[in-house]
């Protein structure tokens, strides 16, 4: 672990408010990456992934608050930054590549257009100039032709595509750090091969700190040296990699981990008995212990707290962990 690191998330707390009521979405998360590392954030649909990247990045759909915690990136705070600050480090020093890239394009502008926006907006460069950096990107996120490409539309691009794009669109100021969410689903395997190296390059060459996010348990292990798992809002475990692939402590990681490819096995998060709980209902107790084989009675009264489980770099929270 680096000694300070570029990002460092602490106790954030993220509620929406809807007409059904408060969802909890993140309940006090908590991790750091440092530069040129990469983390993973692990969890089962609805664990609160997206949300406290969107938090870290200020990009809450409206109903969405920030209640408390810190977003501490390069020792300054960004949950009480202005709106015009922040824009100033968005995409230059932080940059996330989105979970659903159609979504984040602007339909009525080319590739070409929207890339070359997105230097000019941070980089006092001319239109040509511009144009030919963005199709140098889009040959680095293996997009052929890409000269040609960059008079398309994004609704003529395929899923993949667009990702692409996306991850080109980030990468442009090399940022210090990138949330790369879910950025390789949409890609055929040899192209998400190409992505990853990437991004692996990006840490190493130009010490990007990543934070990424999949579902699958064997890019998780390739790409990253320490893994947050999530539950319901919270961080159930966090350890080095290796660490936790070896030895889980906490009975949901246990759970996920229960996928890890042997016999030809795709590598995807198994899903665990029992569904997730309500998040409309304010968090009491350990929110995984209606599917939990190891619950004792503290369970149901108090949240654990996350503490280390052996060294200080293993931490867990659950009253009664899987023992090593
Ligand atoms: N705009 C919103 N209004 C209300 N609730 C929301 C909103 N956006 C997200 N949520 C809720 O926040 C919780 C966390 O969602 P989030 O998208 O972060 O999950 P995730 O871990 O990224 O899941 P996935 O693996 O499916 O991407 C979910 O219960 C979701 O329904
Ligand atoms: S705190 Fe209790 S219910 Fe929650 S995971 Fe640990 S043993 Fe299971
Ligand atoms: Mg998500």
């Amino acid at each position: 672990m680096n000694a300070e690191p570029v990002l460092s998330v602490r106790e954030l707390v993220v509620r929406f408010a809807t007409d059904a009521g408060t969802v909890h979405a993140v309940n006090g998360v908590t991790f750091d990456v440092g530069a040129g590392d990469a983390i993973g954030l692990v969890g089962e649909s609805g664990s609160g992934k997206t949300v406290t990247s969107l938090a870290v990045m200020r990009l809450l759909p409206k109903a969405g608050r920030i209640v408390s915690g810190e977003v501490v990136f390069r020792g300054k705070e960004l949950t009480t930054l202005s709106e015009h600050e922040m824009r100033g480090l968005r995409g230059k020093e932080i940059s996330m590549v989105l979970q659903d890239p159609l979504s984040s394009l602007n339909p009525v502008l080319t590739i070409g257009e929207q890339i070359a926006e997105a230097i000019r907006a941070h980089e006092d460069v001319g239109r040509r100039a511009a144009r030919e950096r963005a199709a140098e990107l889009l040959g680095s996120v293996g997009i052929p032709g890409a000269g040609d490409q960059l008079e398309r539309f994004p609704h003529q691009f395929s899923g993949g595509m667009r990702q692409r794009v996306m991850i080109a669109t980030a990468l442009v100021l090399h940022p210090k750090v990138l949330i790369a969410d879910e950025p390789t689903t949409a890609l055929d395997v040899t192209v998400q091969a190409q992505v990853l190296e990437l991004l692996h390059e990006l840490t190493k060459e130009l010490g990007t700190a990543i934070v990424l996010i999949s579902h699958d348990l064997g890019i998780m292990a390739r790409m990253t040296r320490r893994i947050t798992v999530m539950y319901a809002g919270f961080v159930m475990e966090s350890a080095p990699t290796v660490e936790l692939f070896a030895r889980p402590r906490h009975p949901y990681t246990v759970g996920l981990l229960g996928s890890i490819p042997r016999a030809g096995a795709d590598g995807e998060l198994r899903p665990i008995e029992g569904a997730p709980p309500d998040l409309e209902r304010a968090p009491v107790g350990c929110p995984f212990e209606p599917r939990c084989a190891r619950r004792i009675a503290a369970c149901r009264e108090t949240m654990p707290p996350l503490v280390p489980a052996a060294d200080a770099s293993h931490l867990v929270a659950c009253h009664n962990p899987v023992p090593s």
